[in-house]
């Protein structure tokens, strides 16, 4: 049980469901189908799989992976590759992703690849934002991207929405590429409790508040939901899939005592892309979870995070125990906390992919995101104690990642603005503000990077480039008076006084108090 207990307030929902036909993975689709976009804003955990480090990562293993196909016979280069994100959300992920694989395959490719990336969700909302991003337009118009609404359970052929192609059945020739992030973890699970070599299932109850319920029977906030587990014991054979039983017959005859969970919204999903892919996936996830035998041992009633929507600790354990079941292959995250970074294969070995292997172990194994947030975390909260090239080496870390530039702009710009550099660090920083650019993608709400980027030009004497992206700036998240304070004086190292004195005065018409702009003012007045 979590929180507090019952009072006369509370309405049973559900009395004793098999998990993963509970009420509960409706309240959760309602939730993402009513939010959409915006379920990104201060809701849904959204960073640790949406930035230039992982997007990096994930380009380098699919890279490697299509020269490894194309070495082994796997992937016929006549026939296109298609790239299938599920649950897709923002898009920030998918556009970051494939920045860096052109860059890959302009820079280090022997031939072009044929690919198309397919965003997919189940939220139509989603799909509209994506297909007026501009950001993803030039990509669908050159062919690289489409989208398709794509329901994890229904078991419905992909429909390119735009070029109208579908994948059904044994359509696609080449293997399939996956990638999901923070989805599995996102629909269903079952739950069994294993013990002295016997098998439960868990049946939940759930409850919430009677205010907490609107009117057309869907919860108003999901985090007021309060859910119980009683236990009955099962036979052999419980679902119809025999592989799918044995990885619960070596649980019941290998676990000594603990509570786990079967994520079956994300077998059924593997089962449905082996269909169309002839069985051939290569599966890229990223997850909170579990990724050995040992680190099941030991849970009692498993945690249901609430953020808005929920979440489970996905059994990574038991999807790569599915996989070498169904003749694949896996190369699982270790068991160490936070997030883990799985890549499951299903119908081909990972031993002939050496590219693959390498590319997994020196850009996910070794060292990605979660050891990015840790290392980044430490740096920004001791951002002031950073030299100049300490604050270069972060952002060079971070493969250029516009939100590490939102956090260290202040104190990076103040720093180069009162500091000498050389025309090498200026150089590199040029590169890097470029590079960040690219890798900005609009979300609404969400931080500002472009008037990072332009604060940083403007420290380096970038004037006119900095007046351009000040410009975009108010453009896509409106005008104040920062902005306004900073066009002026660019304006006036560019020797245009009028315009500078013009932005000076708008400044403090938006901020009465804002002495620099009035000092400014006063300067340009005085010599005019
Ligand atoms: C937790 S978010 C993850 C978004 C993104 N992949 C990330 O890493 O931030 C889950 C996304 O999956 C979508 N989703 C939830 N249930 C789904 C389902 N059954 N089928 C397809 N998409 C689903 C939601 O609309 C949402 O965009």
């Amino acid at each position: 049980m979590t929180g507090s207990q019952p009072s006369t307030n509370y309405t049973y929902l559900e009395h004793d469901a098999k998990f993963s036909e509970s009420k509960i993975w409706n309240y959760q689709r309602s939730y993402f189908d009513s939010k959409g976009i915006n379920a990104w804003v201060g809701g849904v955990p959204y960073y640790v799989t949406s930035n230039s480090v992982i997007a990096h990562s994930y380009a380098q293993v699919v890279f490697r992976y299509y020269q490894d196909g194309l070495r082994t016979g796997l992937i016929n280069k006549e026939e296109r590759l298609y790239i299938i994100e599920l649950g897709t959300g923002p898009g920030r992920f998918s556009y970051q992703f494939l920045t860096f694989l052109n860059q890959f395959i302009e820079n280090y490719a022997t031939e072009p690849m044929n690919f198309c990336y397919v965003m997919t969700d189940f939220t139509g909302s989603n799909i509209e934002y994506w297909q007026n991003h501009e950001r993803i337009k030039p990509l669908v118009e050159k062919g690289i991207v489409d989208f398709a609404i794509y329901d994890i359970g229904a078991n419905q052929d992909i429909q390119l929405i735009n070029q109208k192609i579908t994948l059904s059945k044994n359509s696609c020739q080449n293997p399939l590429i996956v990638i999901a992030n923070y989805i599995f973890d996102t629909v269903t699970h079952d739950v069994f409790r294993a013990k002295d070599g016997k098998l439960e299932e868990g049946l939940i109850s759930l409850k919430t508040e009677q205010d907490n319920i609107a009117s057309d029977e869907h919860l108003k906030n999901l985090d007021k939901l309060q859910t119980e587990f009683n236990y009955k014991e099962i036979t052999a054979d419980y679902y119809p899939d025999q592989n799918l039983n044995q990885v619960l017959a070596y649980y019941q005859e290998n676990i000594k005592d603990t509570t786990f969970l079967i994520p079956t919204g994300a077998i059924q999903c593997i089962n449905h892309l082996r269909e169309i892919s002839n069985n051939k996936l290569l599966i890229i996830s990223a997850d909170k979870g579990y990724t050995s035998m040992e680190s099941l041992e030991g849970r009692g009633t498993p945690h249901i995070a609430f953020h808005g929507s929920f979440s489970m600790m996905v059994n990574f354990d038991a999807l790569a125990r599915y996989a070498e079941l169904n003749s694949g292959d896996h190369c699982l995250a270790s068991a160490t906390e936070g997030i883990k970074l799985s890549l499951l294969s299903f119908g081909n070995k990972l031993d002939g992919m050496p590219e693959t292997r390498w590319a997994y172990n020196e850009f996910i194994q070794r060292f990605c995101t979660k050891e990015f947030l840790l290392i980044k975390n430490e740096l920004i909260d001791h951002v002031k104690e950073l030299t100049l090239t300490e604050m270069l080496a972060l952002m060079k870390l971070s493969y250029w990642d516009p939100d590490i530039l939102v956090a260290i702009a202040p104190d990076f710009s103040e720093k180069i603005h009162q500091q000498q550099y050389d025309i090498t660090f200026r150089e590199e920083l040029r590169e890097g503000l470029t590079q960040v650019y690219k890798n900005f993608y609009y979300i609404p709400n969400y931080k500002n990077p472009i008037f990072a980027i332009a604060q940083l030009h403007h420290v380096i004497h970038d004037f006119e480039l900095s007046l351009k992206l000040y410009e975009e700036s108010i453009e896509k998240y409106g005008d104040n008076a920062a902005t306004q304070m900073n066009m002026g004086v660019c304006y006036y190292y560019m020797k245009d006084n009028i315009k500078a004195l013009r932005k000076f005065k708008t400044a403090i018409e938006m901020e009465p108090d804002n002495n620099s702009a009035k000092e400014w003012l006063k300067y340009l007045r005085e010599n005019r």
